[in-house]
This record gives C-alpha cells, sequence and structure tokens, in this order.
C-alpha cells in the first residue's frame, strides 16, 4: 500500500469486528509512529494502550460517568469554540446528518442518536483504544504535533488492514480518565481513538464523506 493509499482510504471506523489486536501489532504500530515529526523534536506526546480487562474497566467507568454533567465545553481546554461559524458549522452538522442517514437513524430520533454518541465511549466495540496524552503546560505548536502523532498512528493502522476512529468525545470524561490512569496533574487526555479490525459490512463505515475542493484548501502562487 503506497502512502497516497492509505490516505485515501483511510476512514473513520465506527462499527468493528470482535477480533482482538495483539499488543505486538500495536508496538510495531506505535514503535513506526514515533517517528513522526514534532516541533524541535520535542515529543511532547504519550500514549496509553487498553486491551482486555482494562478496556472494559475504562469503557465501564465512562459509561458510568454519563449521567453526570458533561465537561466537555467547560473545561480549560473546549474541544469546539461556543459558536462555531460559517462554513464550519455546516460542515460539521452535514457530516452528522450523513452518518445518521447512514444508521438510518432521523432528525427526531433524538434518543437514537444519543445513543450513537454513547457509542463512542463503548470504543465502538473496538477491542483496543488508544488515549493521547498531553502536558498542559504547552503550547499550541505542541497540539499540533500531537496530531501528526495520530494520523501517523492512522494511517499505519490502514496499511495493516485495521481501521480507527479519533474519537475528541473523550474530551467530556478527561477528570475520570486522568484519574482511572493516575496521570499526574499537569498531564491531561486530549483524545482517544477506537482501534481494531473494521466490520466492513456495517453502513457507518461506508457512508460518502465530503472535503472541501484542493482550491478551497490552498493557494498556489508563483508556480
Ligand atoms: C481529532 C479527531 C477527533 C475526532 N473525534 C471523533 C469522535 O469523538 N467521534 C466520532 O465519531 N468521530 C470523531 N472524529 C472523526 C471525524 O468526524 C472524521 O475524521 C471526519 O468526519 C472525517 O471523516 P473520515 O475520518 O471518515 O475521513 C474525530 C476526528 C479527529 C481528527
Amino acid at each position: 500500500m503506497t502512502v497516497t493509499e492509505a490516505v485515501r482510504q483511510r476512514r473513520s471506523i465506527r462499527a468493528f469486528l470482535p477480533t482482538p489486536v495483539s499488543e505486538a501489532t500495536l508496538r510495531e504500530v506505535l514503535d513506526t509512529a514515533r517517528w513522526a515529526p514534532s516541533g524541535s523534536n520535542v515529543q511532547a506526546w504519550k500514549i496509553i494502550a487498553v486491551a482486555g480487562d482494562e478496556r472494559d474497566a475504562v469503557v465501564r467507568m465512562a459509561l458510568e460517568s454519563m449521567g453526570t454533567p458533561s465537561l466537555a465545553n467547560h473545561d480549560e481546554f473546549p474541544v469546539y469554540p461556543p459558536n462555531l461559524w460559517e462554513p464550519l458549522r455546516t460542515r460539521r452538522f452535514a457530516l452528522a446528518e450523513d452518518m445518521y442517514r447512514a444508521l438510518g437513524i432521523p432528525r427526531e430520533d433524538k434518543p437514537a442518536r444519543l445513543r450513537h454518541v454513547a457509542r463512542n465511549f463503548e470504543l465502538f466495540d473496538a477491542p483496543v483504544g488508544l488515549f493521547f496524552i498531553l502536558d498542559r503546560r504547552v503550547a499550541h505548536g505542541q497540539w499540533a504535533h500531537l496530531g501528526m502523532l495520530i494520523q501517523t498512528v492512522a494511517l499505519l493502522l490502514e496499511e495493516r488492514g485495521l481501521g480507527c476512529c479519533m474519537q475528541e468525545a473523550w474530551a467530556q470524561f478527561r477528570p475520570q480518565l486522568a484519574a482511572r490512569f493516575a496521570l499526574p496533574p499537569e498531564e491531561m487526555v486530549y483524545c482517544g481513538m477506537a482501534v481494531g479490525h473494521p466490520d466492513r459490512a456495517h453502513p457507518v463505515n461506508d457512508f460518502p464523506r465530503d472535503r472541501i475542493t484542493v482550491d478551497e484548501l490552498a493557494q498556489f502562487r508563483g508556480f
């Protein structure tokens, strides 16, 4: 598989088969991913990988915490700004509509939509969860660097026929995750990632996604 194929093929996987992913496979992926670049090579990142009983305990912790008030957009690092502007707002809405259409969940069925959101906290049944840890003292640059590591992991998984879904949804359980992983006070979970073998037959893994065009993305000057 070429890098181009991996980038073009990768998509967020939100339904997984129960087939396990071995520690050896994951180690090999992360051993390569650690070559992702970071400004000044500071590598201000850490990953906690969970499987088996530990994975189940994290899932249980999240599901039990679901009734408690969400901290997602009230903590020091909200996932989205409070009033997302256009065209970002519309793009976000379109993704949700496309996904719920694939799942056969109509707009009015709020309980079903909420149940799907909660599937994030079951890691969409993936056997492995990765949690990307960042030191809260870092500047904006290091947040961007962590993104490079995350996408590198995703592409390496793709190359191995595995799939993943990056999950900012876990931000709402930052305090609970920090406690579970015994993180020191300066560390926090940025996001999670469900990792496993994609259920290729599931419609949630098959709906068309959109992207802005290359001319919306980039300006070409002086060519
Ligand atoms: C950092 C990050 C966090 C994300 N968090 C979630 C999430 O919590 N739940 C979810 O279902 N998808 C999540 N996504 C997936 C995005 O919705 C998805 O990448 C986007 O719609 C583009 O679709 P694609 O990944 O299939 O190309 C996240 C993506 C990124 C990059």
